[in-house]
């Protein structure tokens, strides 16, 4: 079903950013062009590797990396980092997971007659969890990935202080398929672009320059606005990368993560995208030919971007609007990991959930981001503590029936390390 045509206003957006530069047109269609002979080069790589592609590491070997290897996680925007908590804890924890699911089955979640992704925030597995030493080391060493460029740490910043965000968790059974979960980059659809303080993380691409776009540049994230339109389910904070605890073991075609590795690559060609149109149609042999592409300001048209919820929701790249990504391909599994590995991509990655699940074995995740202290980020931990303390979903979810009745909810008193009370906004000692 082809989406509602998007508003007449959004055409003003892109006049406003190629009214910024009077080479606009030229600037764009050389970086367009380049982009295009790169992804062609990194995408047949990517295909080539498949899962070897994504970088793994040892949590223990975290303070060990050489440059290289942090420069290929940070082109490639995804990391395995294993063995950050015991297998026999996080296998505990699944265990947890599963005896509240029974205990309170009118707990939210899909699909409705076979639930399998719960709208739960509060269960004990998830606080200790998040709260975990190990998992806020590694929140801190994700968060340090990022770095000032002004010269000057901006006040109420500090990449060494970890937030915790509260998320979901997934027990994915085994034979399931899966379609919730296509194609997508999370926080912020129009706001990329619509957005003057977001629009500010993507300023190389948009003036041509897009090889000295640094998606890890911290300034003009701590302004961006990810949510103009206060739609549900879409976060309002920055989560330098979004992530997950694995609590069974899971693998490549066991309905686990698929990323596009390497985010210089797709925000270029996200970003670029809506300023460009092709000339033949999208099933056309010829659609990945430069040539067959040109400069168009003229439309309302953001592809991947559609009405949702009386917002925006995207960027949902694919196949047809999206062809040089050849996503078909190139959107690589993270490779096996057991309980206790994690997986952590870039708040800007595009990343996808396997539609199938061909094992044995569930495929159980905890959703952990690493979300570093800086000050809209802390305002939003404070108001999230105030709903953990009732029992209410936190406030970037939807208000439901969630925390109503449900019985065995994690209370303050089991938070016990100071830095994971510190990192819900909870004072030191236990009130
Ligand atoms: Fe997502």
């Amino acid at each position: 079903m082809p989406a509602a045509p998007l508003p007449p206003r959004f055409t003003e957006i892109k006049r406003g950013i190629a009214a910024a530069n009077p080479n606009f047109e030229q600037d764009l269609t050389k970086a367009w062009n380049e982009v295009l002979a790169e992804l062609d080069r990194v995408s047949k790589t990517i295909v080539k590797e498949g899962s070897a592609y994504i970088p793994q590491v040892a949590f223990a070997d975290l303070d060990k990396l050489s440059e290289a290897q942090i420069a290929d996680i940070k082109r490639k925007g995804t990391v395995v980092i294993k063995d950050v908590v015991d297998d026999a804890q996080a296998r505990a924890w699944k265990s947890s997971l599963e005896e509240f699911v029974k205990a309170n089955p009118q707990s939210e979640g899909f699909p409705e007659e076979d639930k399998q992704f719960f709208h739960l925030y509060w269960t004990k597995a998830q606080i200790q969890a998040r709260a975990h030493p190990n998992m806020l080391a590694v929140s801190t060493w994700l968060n340090s990935l990022y770095h000032v460029t002004s010269g000057q740490v901006p006040d109420g910043v500090d990449l060494g202080t970890p937030l915790t965000y509260a998320d979901r968790f997934r027990i994915r059974h085994p034979g399931v398929p899966w379609a919730r979960h296509p194609p997508h980059v999370d926080g912020g659809a129009i706001e990329r672009w619509e957005d003057e303080n977001f629009r500010a993380c993507f300023a190389d691409i948009l003036s041509g320059d897009w090889m000295k776009h640094d998606p890890y540049a911290l300034e003009p994230r701590l302004e961006a606005r990810t949510s103009l339109y206060r739609r549900p389910n879409q976060s309002s904070v920055f989560r330098t990368f979004q992530g997950w605890l694995a609590v069974s073991k899971t693998g490549p075609h066991q309905g686990t993560l698929k990323v596009f590795p390497d985010v210089l690559l797709s925000n270029a060609y996200i970003i670029l995208r809506p300023f460009f149109r092709p000339l033949v149609p999208a099933d056309s042999k010829d659609i990945l030919d430069a040539k067959n592409w040109e400069f168009d300001i003229s439309t309302p048209e953001f592809p991947g971007i559609f009405e949702r919820d009386n917002g925006f929701g995207g960027p949902h790249p694919t196949t047809e609007l999206h062809p040089h990504m050849l996503l078909d391909e190139t959107m690589t599994s993270v490779p096996d990991v057991n309980p206790g590995d994690t997986v952590f991509w870039h708040c800007d990655v595009v990343h996808s959930v396997e539609q199938e699940h061909t094992g044995s074995e569930d495929s159980a995740v905890m959703y952990i981001p690493a979300v570093p202290m800086t000050p809209a980020n802390a305002r939003y931990v404070a108001r999230q503590k105030d709903e953990f303390l009732k029992g209410a979903p936190p406030p970037d979810f939807p208000v439901a029936t969630t925390g109503v009745g449900l019985v065995g909810l994690a209370t303050d008193g089991d938070v016990e390390e100071p830095l994971g009370r510190k990192a819900m906004g909870l004072p030191i000692s236990v009130a």
